[in-house]
């Protein structure tokens, strides 16, 4: 068969891949770096279109389908995990944005079991010889839905990696290409600040040679890495895959042999960062990128021995309600794959799960050890799940502990201008 007919066969411009639109459509797109941004940046211009369902995830920009008040009653972008553009759009009273709850592991097969998908759109590395295509920076959520899409449409871009693991797909699945040679989207790395390096300090004592971890998304992970250079052997089962992630392979800190499941692999679901990541993560074997229905899965997680699990919080009440998302009503960010790492982790034999935060936000002026969650805070982590939680003071372990034992541990934990008042509120609450 000669593939390369078949693609040009199956080449078509924006304009005709925009003309398919149609209304009351639902339409599922590649998230994060994996993100068709030619298609998302020109949505808008559809003309009347009414009611049109668009599931992104980790907005890389601020697309005008969303971000415009003429897209209301015509595109409600439903997020997976939101970002600045997100938050600006439903600060300025937009109705064009809407959350989805959910834990990353089961975003697409909840949306299979109650949507039909009309269409999937995201990048796509070059065509190979025999007519396969990767799907690139990510199919944390991409193949799956793919698999079940009326329409599939590959954004091909020859910046886009050739990614390895399940990330093949092959021109007979797909009914259009769009040639595009957009830059990969960068995310700039941040340098830790002063209580990011205690707090990753704190982390790094409980690390053990020989873990595999899994590292989340914020300030406070990178933090971390830079007091793992004297560990050995680390391992890496992650959702996503990080620059730091290249540093520490690079250090021979990761070396991926000592892992009870795939021993030699970094396993992952997406990649986000820079092109020097980009780089290394082309074509690269030693990366198994693999579908987050089965990387996030607690279960799969959990066969990983000593599997360390590190994720951010925005704030944690004395009995260890986690809340990573919202800032009291006002939604932040997502769940993502926050409980799934976690409850994998701990789940592990000797496994760890770390939720890090700073102890005070808003220039110390609030404690984020709060004697009870604001009204309408969603709990990411329920206390019953919580085993570690460290700030830039010390580490709290919470496992199997009674909820005195635990007010105790967090108000040691919490900075000290606010355990006087953490403690007589918890004394009210009739809690120590
Ligand atoms: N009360 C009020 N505001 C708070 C707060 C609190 N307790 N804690 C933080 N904030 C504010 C900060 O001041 C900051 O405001 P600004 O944007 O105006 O500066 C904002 O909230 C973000 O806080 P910051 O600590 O800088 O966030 P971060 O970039 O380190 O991200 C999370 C932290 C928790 C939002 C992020 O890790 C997340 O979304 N986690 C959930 C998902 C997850 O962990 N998935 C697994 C890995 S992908």
């Amino acid at each position: 068969m000669n593939w390369k007919d078949i693609y040009q066969k199956k080449r078509v411009e924006i304009d005709y891949v925009l003309n398919l639109v149609h209304s009351n459509m639902t339409i599922v797109t590649g998230m994060a770096a994996s993100e068709p941004q030619l298609f998302l940046s020109k949505l808008h211009e559809t003309p009347s279109l009414q009611d049109i369902n668009v599931f992104t995830c980790l907005n890389m920009k601020d697309y005008p389908f969303f971000s415009n008040k003429e897209s209301e009653g015509r595109f409600i972008n439903n997020s997976w995990f939101y970002n600045d553009s997100n938050r600006k759009a439903i600060s300025q009273g937009l109705k064009t944005m809407t959350y989805v709850p959910n834990n990353l592991h089961q975003a697409a097969t909840n949306l299979i079991q109650t949507k039909k998908i009309d269409m999937y759109i995201g990048i796509a590395s070059p065509m190979d010889k025999n007519g396969y295509f990767t799907l690139s920076l990510g199919i944390t959520y991409e193949k799956d839905i793919l698999e079940k899409a009326d329409l599939v449409v590959l954004e091909v871009n020859n910046n886009a990696p050739r990614s390895q693991g399940d990330t093949q797909v092959h021109i007979s699945e797909v009914n259009y290409i769009i040639e595009t040679d957009y830059p990969m989207p960068e995310i700039p790395i941040i340098e830790p600040t002063e209580i990011e390096r205690q707090i990753g300090e704190n982390i790094s004592n409980l690390i053990e040679d020989g873990s595999t971890m899994q590292i989340g998304i914020g300030g406070i992970p990178n933090a971390v890495a830079q007091f793992l250079k004297e560990k050995r052997d680390l391992g890496v089962h992650t959702e996503m895959m990080t620059e730091t992630m290249v540093d520490l392979f690079e250090a021979g800190v990761i070396t991926n042999k000592r892992k009870t499941l795939w021993p030699g692999k970094f396993v992952c679901t997406f990649e986000l960062g820079t092109n020097r990541l980009y780089e290394f993560c082309n074509d690269n074997p030693g990366i198994l990128m693999l579908r987050g229905s089965y990387v996030n899965d607690p279960y799969i997680i959990s066969k990983n021995d000593q599997m360390i699990s590190i994720n951010t919080a925005l704030m944690l009440d004395i009995t260890g309600n986690v809340c990573s998302e919202a800032i009291g009503t006002r939604h932040f960010s997502g769940t993502g794959g926050q409980l799934d790492t976690h409850r994998g982790a701990v789940k592990s034999k000797n496994g760890k799960g770390i939720i890090a935060l700073r102890s005070t936000a808003k220039g110390g002026t609030i404690s984020t050890i709060v004697p009870m969650l604001p009204q309408g805070a969603p709990v990411t982590i329920p206390r019953q799940e919580l085993d570690y939680a460290v700030t830039e003071y010390g580490v709290a372990h919470l496992r199997g502990k009674t909820v005195r034992e635990r007010a105790l541990e967090l108000i040691r934990v919490a900075s000290p201008d606010f355990r006087n008042d953490l403690k007589n509120e918890a004394q009210k609450l009739g809690i120590i």
